[in-house]
């Protein structure tokens, strides 16, 4: 018996949805390179890619959009609940509450449909309690819009540039999926007794909210701004390690070396910033990782995909509390796909712990303790 505390060298099924190579920075989504993805398709096409195992034909694609947009827009009971949540709620909260309460209005659904379900009403769920918590009208998605322009017209009532959308599409597509990691996992151990996918995506909502998952975004760019300037880099590195704390942003427990998405989300952070004119945080940033490689990668730590993703959402003007659900609904169909893979060959997951407790103790009753 040998105990893998953390799970980090055992295989749980094999998969044909994901690969990553941790040692040469490479990431497929069913057998397509991201940066091929990334360059030639859209988080719809890749959502459909993903639930699917193939690309889709002209036909196929336009069916799912329609059905992925007229989920866009959610029922009136859900509409009025989010609206009376209080205003300081956590906002990966609200999704969390919000996509297990789909499941009280979709239950004849089959696993695609619901998947659909989920992926189209997360934006409208995050951008709703957005708009109401800033005493804002809320704003209903528009048809001619795609999956990402939609949710920043959603969130600022405004029909983005297509130069914003497409980096939020490159957003999308980048954290749609990655493979087994603790929130994917979350989903199949809740999948695996039968439960239903509602239940299942709860979870790993829960799940990726942690600062070691998901979170690590939002933690990334308070040290971005806290850093502030390219000269005070090496001083907080320093100070934080000396601490023990982690740099967010870097390391990961499969990439061993640059995180191939970090590369992508690096170049559009530096053309934002430069068409933002807020060069000097990206600066900051190319220096927090500079340093930080310079100490860590001995240890085999590198940036990862969240290094420069909270910056580059920053640079889109949108609020750090929602960093985390983006990531949230961007993995939904990473998330779907590997509920639907693993169903497909149930085995109920039942890991064991190696006991080291007492036995046979004798039972002292409480006056007498
Ligand atoms: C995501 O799994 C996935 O695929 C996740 C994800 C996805 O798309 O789903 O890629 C998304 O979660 C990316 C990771 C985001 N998290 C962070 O950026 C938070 C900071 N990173 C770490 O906490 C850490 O690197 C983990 C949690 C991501 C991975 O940690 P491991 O593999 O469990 O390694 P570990 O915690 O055992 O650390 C090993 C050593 C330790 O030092 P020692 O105790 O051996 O001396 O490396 C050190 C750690 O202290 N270390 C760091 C560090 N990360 C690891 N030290 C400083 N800064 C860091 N960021």
């Amino acid at each position: 018996m040998e105990i893998d505390k953390g799970l980090k060298n055992t295989f749980v099924d094999s998969s044909s949805i994901c690969f990553i190579d941790g040692n040469n920075s490479c990431l497929y989504y069913r057998g397509y390179d991201i940066n091929l993805l990334v360059d030639k398709s859209s988080f719809e096409e890749v959502a459909y890619l993903l639930l699917y195992g193939k690309l889709p034909l002209k036909q196929e694609f336009d069916n799912f959009n329609k059905i992925l947009k007229s989920n866009q827009n959610l029922p009136k009971s859900i509409k009025s609940t989010i609206s009376n949540y209080p205003k300081n709620a956590n906002i990966m909260d609200v999704l969390r509450t919000s996509v297990s309460s789909l499941s009280l209005h979709n239950n004849d659904y089959n696993n695609f449909e619901k998947s659909i379900n989920i992926i189209g009403s997360s934006t409208s769920i995050t951008a709703l309690y957005n708009r109401v918590k800033n005493n804002e009208e809320i704003v209903e998605p528009l048809e001619e819009l795609s999956y990402a322009g939609n949710f920043l017209y959603m969130l600022k009532d405004k029909k983005p540039d297509e130069f914003d959308s497409k980096i939020l599409d490159i957003i999308f597509i980048l954290h749609a999926e990655h493979e087994m990691n603790a929130s994917a996992f979350s989903c199949v151990v809740t999948s695996s007794t039968l439960s239903d996918i509602y239940s299942s995506i709860t979870a790993g909502i829960g799940t990726l909210k942690g600062p070691l998952h998901g979170g690590a975004n939002e933690g990334a760019l308070k040290t971005i701004l806290e850093v502030g300037s390219p000269e005070n880099a090496e001083d907080y590195v320093s100070n934080a390690l000396k601490k023990g704390e982690r740099v967010m942003g870097f390391g990961h427990r499969v990439y061993r070396n640059y995180d191939p998405r970090y590369i992508v989300l690096k170049k559009v952070a530096k053309k934002l910033a430069e068409k933002k004119n807020q060069l000097n945080l990206y600066n900051t940033a190319n220096e927090i990782e500079n340093i930080t490689v310079k100490k860590l990668s001995g240890k085999g730590i590198f940036p990862n995909v969240d290094s420069y993703s909270g910056l580059v959402l920053y640079l889109l003007d949108i609020p750090i509390e929602l960093f985390t659900p983006i990531f949230a609904i961007s993995r939904n169909p990473g998330w779907c796909a590997h509920i639907l893979e693993y169903t497909a060959n149930n085995v109920l997951i039942r890991p064991k712990t190696h006991y080291d407790g007492k036995l046979d103790l004798s039972y002292i009753p409480i006056d007498k303790r």
